[in-house]
């Protein structure tokens, strides 16, 4: 067995705050047609690990753009003890304000709902997509039309795989190439965003503040089994305009 990847692997998903785990994000670098020469913008990066991981594997230059300054600083962190820092770079602001007369060979928006609507964030990625290039988009989706409220009322109304292929085509783009994932893949990313409030509850001295916050824990994991695991699944979207 090759521990030493399987280890890698764990250091690499803790920088990742999605579902999508580094080899598909490798994996979907290929069907993006990433090389040393493409420039990428990636909307909402988190620590922007993609964007580390696409300039290793790939050799890419780009820009991240996160709201939340402690992931920008730590991600910058990362990237430069990989010496990658001349590449790619986290910018702390926030995308929606986001000024920029580049334009990019792939525009990326991955677990954030930015503009409100697939549709809407569509028009808002493709201001800074050079003509011939791609967007990633990933995003939750319904696994069936009809789900319960409850689902509803936690994540609010999310597409089907059918209607996001139908704005996807509506906006004049091609699905080019598409990645769902697996449960695997849901429970890294549940268990990492409850392990960061268990550990920010750890720091809690006020017992109802602390009660309110294991209350938040056992919801995120009940949303989780109950519903989430059936009815919800994620996936991510390589398309490109019609000529
Ligand atoms: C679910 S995470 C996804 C992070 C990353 N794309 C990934 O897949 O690992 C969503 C990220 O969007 C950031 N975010 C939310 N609203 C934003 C905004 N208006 N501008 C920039 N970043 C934003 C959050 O701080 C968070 O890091």
């Amino acid at each position: 067995m090759d521990y030493k990847s399987i280890i890698d692997n764990c250091i690499v998903s803790n920088q990742l705050i999605s579902m999508t785990p580094s080899e598909k994000i490798v994996e979907l670098g290929y069907y993006l047609d990433l090389n040393m020469e493409k420039t990428v913008i990636d909307f909402c990066c988190g620590y922007g690990e993609m964007l580390r991981l696409w300039s290793d594997a790939y050799g890419i230059s780009g820009i991240g753009i996160e709201l939340f300054n402690e992931f920008a600083i730590k991600g910058n962190e990362r990237i430069k003890e990989f010496s990658l820092d001349s590449h790619v770079k986290v910018v702390n602001t926030d995308a929606k304000n986001y000024k920029d007369d580049t334009q990019y060979d792939v525009v990326c928006l991955s677990g954030e709902n930015l503009c409100g609507s697939l549709k809407e964030n569509i028009v808002f990625m493709e201001r800074f997509l050079k003509p011939d290039g791609k967007l990633l988009i990933g995003t939750p989706y319904f696994i069936e039309k009809n789900v319960p409220n409850e689902l509803i009322e936690f994540e609010g109304q999310l597409n089907t795989l059918t209607e996001i292929y139908d704005i996807i085509r509506t906006q004049g783009y091609n699905l080019v190439y598409f990645s769902t994932g697996n449960h695997h893949e849901w429970e890294r990313y549940i268990s990492w965003s409850a392990r960061r409030d268990l550990e920010s509850m750890k720091l809690l001295e006020d017992p109802t503040e602390m009660s309110k916050k294991q209350e938040w824990i056992d919801y995120w994991y009940k949303m989780y089994f109950e519903y989430r695991r059936r009815y919800e699944a994620w996936g991510m979207f390589v398309i490109e305009k019609v000529k």
